[in-house]
């Protein structure tokens, strides 16, 4: 229980649903106890009609009938407001419960985004905090409804006979174990299915998103196979939760059996001795005691099964709370502008791999200039973007903003100066102008096609059906390669960046449109810095200043006319490219 008391603070903001729901249970639980009341009067008065000639029979049973319809009525209106408060209450813990978690999701690292895999993330978020909901919605009001109508139940009885009471109740706890063990098992075993299900699902999706490699491949029949394997897993699974959940109602109803057959029993050796107030009516007014306990006390187990499941998932979620795995935003300096960035002796590792992606890097971003990254796939050029952006903070050595340490200045306040176009950048479903106006809270569709235009996506656009309309995803149009990085371009002008990243984001556009794109972006803003980061000399020979990295190192730098001068990786790797280039021409 000690993962679940966390949950007292969401409890506290609805403690009046939680007080106001207790009450509706205790008004609800009064008026059901005179409807056996009315039955056990029904039963005397036909008993004593019997021995003694009654003419007002017709009339009195009529009366009776209508109280005990009027009564049952009373309780199902305030069982019905019992439902409205406290299932009400648990859906709203349930909502804030679920935003705290995604909030939490979204300050965490990427460290951490690679130690978890999605489908344990959307865990977290779906089916743990349904299992909590259960716990506070169904769990609590079953258990606040017990006690309560235990309580009214067992005085009522005890006032009439407390030796048929205690009798009565003697199977009432074999049944409370015995549906405590049923629901545990179907519990295990619904976990089964569920795992075997979201197994079936990612097949599924994996093969459905990947379907032009499967029919190249032509390997249809292997993914069927696949499929068919994973389906019948699930099958057998269902079948088997099938025969437990089999054994659920006939042992229940076994058991209210032989509750009740005890009652009569017992009820009627009781009403045999002499001066004894048990009478006819008096059984027929246990029985539907016995029969308003046992859902009652057969859920004692449901609930006990409930609790554990929610306990467990309770303490998941909060071990993924107390997760620190945060970038710092504690010393918070606001900078206006950004001035310069100036990299320190930088060196980075990626603890979860080992890898030194950066070493001792010295470099300088000025305002306005050009700083070009060049290096070979695994030299340490994304890195440097990621460190920019603090995706990650360095192990040694400093990075300055206008001369404060980056760890000291507010990380929104860096961020939105940069326009960051990744390598892989990914459009979300939607359309295009919203993925264009994606970094700011409003769309303003004259600054979608100018972002557009400066990106040189604009007439494209244009040529869709639905033109900025056009909806990107799984259920949009297919872009190509070129066409996406564009748009993540124009996503980035959007922002009104004082920076831009572009890492290799350039590489699927042919060198012409590229030239047009970076040049557009000079002419329109003439204080942006910008950082071309790429493994083509083309790209990157305009730069004010050219960084070459080998191997997480600097190993030289230079204007593109300063390193074509001597013998080095770039040099050769500019001939290499430029020779290429040449024999298709
Ligand atoms: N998220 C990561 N986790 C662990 N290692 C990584 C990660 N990203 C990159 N690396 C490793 O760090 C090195 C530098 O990678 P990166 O900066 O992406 O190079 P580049 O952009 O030049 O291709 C590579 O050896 C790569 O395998
Ligand atoms: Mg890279």
């Amino acid at each position: 229980m000690k993962n679940l008391y966390t949950l007292n603070r969401y409890i506290k903001k609805y403690t009046h649903l939680l007080l106001i729901g207790s009450i509706f249970i205790l008004i609800s639980n009064i008026f059901a106890l005179y409807p056996a009341e009315y039955v056990k009067e029904s039963f005397d008065t036909i008993e004593n009609s019997l021995k003694k000639d009654n003419p007002n029979i017709k009339y009195e049973l009529f009366v009776f009938g209508t109280l005990i319809l009027f009564f049952a009525l009373l309780k199902g209106i305030f069982m019905f407001f019992m439902r409205q408060t406290i299932i009400v209450m648990s859906r709203k813990i349930e909502f804030d419960l679920k935003n705290d978690i995604y909030k939490k999701y979204q300050f965490l690292n990427l460290f951490f985004y690679k130690k978890n895999n999605t489908g344990d993330l959307m865990n977290r978020i779906t089916e743990d905090v349904s299992r909590v909901r259960m716990y506070l919605g169904p769990a609590i009001m079953y258990a606040i409804n017990l006690i309560f109508l235990f309580s009214l139940v067992i005085w009522r009885m005890t006032s009439i006979s407390p030796t048929l009471t205690t009798y009565v109740l003697i199977p009432l706890p074999i049944l409370a174990i015995t549906v405590y063990f049923v629901s545990h098992h179907i519990n295990k075993n619904s976990e089964k299915v569920q795992i075997q299900l979201s197994n079936l699902t990612s097949i599924s999706q994996e093969s459905y998103s990947a379907i032009n490699i499967i029919k190249t491949f032509q390997n249809e029949d292997n993914s069927y196979k696949m499929f068919f394997k994973s389906c019948k897993e699930y099958m057998q699974r269902q079948l088997k939760l099938v025969s437990i959940e089999a054994w659920f109602f006939p042992l229940i109803i076994f058991l209210i059996g032989i509750s009740t057959i005890t009652t009569i029993y017992i009820g009627g050796i009781e009403s045999m001795k002499i001066g004894s107030n048990v009478t006819t009516g008096t059984i027929a007014e246990f029985i539907i005691y016995v029969n308003m306990l046992t859902w009652p006390v057969a859920s004692v187990g449901w609930v006990t099964s409930i609790i554990q499941r929610a306990e467990a998932s309770m303490q998941r979620i909060n071990d993924f709370k107390k997760n620190n795995n945060i970038i710092p935003n504690t010393n918070l300096i606001k900078v206006k502008t950004i001035k310069d960035i100036k990299f320190e002796n930088v060196s980075f590792k990626y603890k979860d791999t080992n890898i030194q992606a950066l070493k001792n890097i010295n470099f300088q971003i000025k305002k306005g200039k050009t700083l070009g990254v060049f290096g070979k796939t695994g030299s340490g050029k994304s890195t440097i973007a990621n460190l920019i952006c603090r995706l990650y903070d360095c192990d040694s050595g400093k990075i300055l903003v206008n001369n404060n340490n980056i760890m000291d200045i507010k990380l929104s306040g860096i961020r939105s100066k940069i326009g960051y176009v990744q390598q892989d950048s990914f459009l979300f479903s939607g359309n295009i102008a919203e993925n264009i106006a994606f970094g700011k809270d409003q769309l303003l569709y004259e600054k979608v096609y100018k972002c557009a235009e400066t990106s040189s996506i604009h007439e494209e656009i244009l040529s869709f059906q639905n033109k900025y309309f056009t909806l990107i995803g799984e259920r949009g149009v297919q872009l190509s390669g070129g066409q996406k990085q564009r748009i993540s371009i124009a996503r980035a002008i959007y922002t009104d960046p004082e920076i831009f990243i572009f890492d290799d984001c350039l590489s699927a556009i042919d060198a012409d449109q590229e030239n047009k794109i970076l040049k557009n972006i000079k002419n329109q803003t003439q204080d942006t810095s910008t950082v071309i980061i790429s493994h083509r000399t083309s790209s990157i020979q305009h730069a004010d200043e050219i960084i070459v990295l080998e191997k997480g190192s600097i190993s030289c730098r230079g204007t593109h006319k300063e390193l074509m001068e001597s013998e080095n990786f770039y040099s050769y790797m500019h001939k290499e490219q430029t020779k290429k280039n040449n024999l298709y021409l």
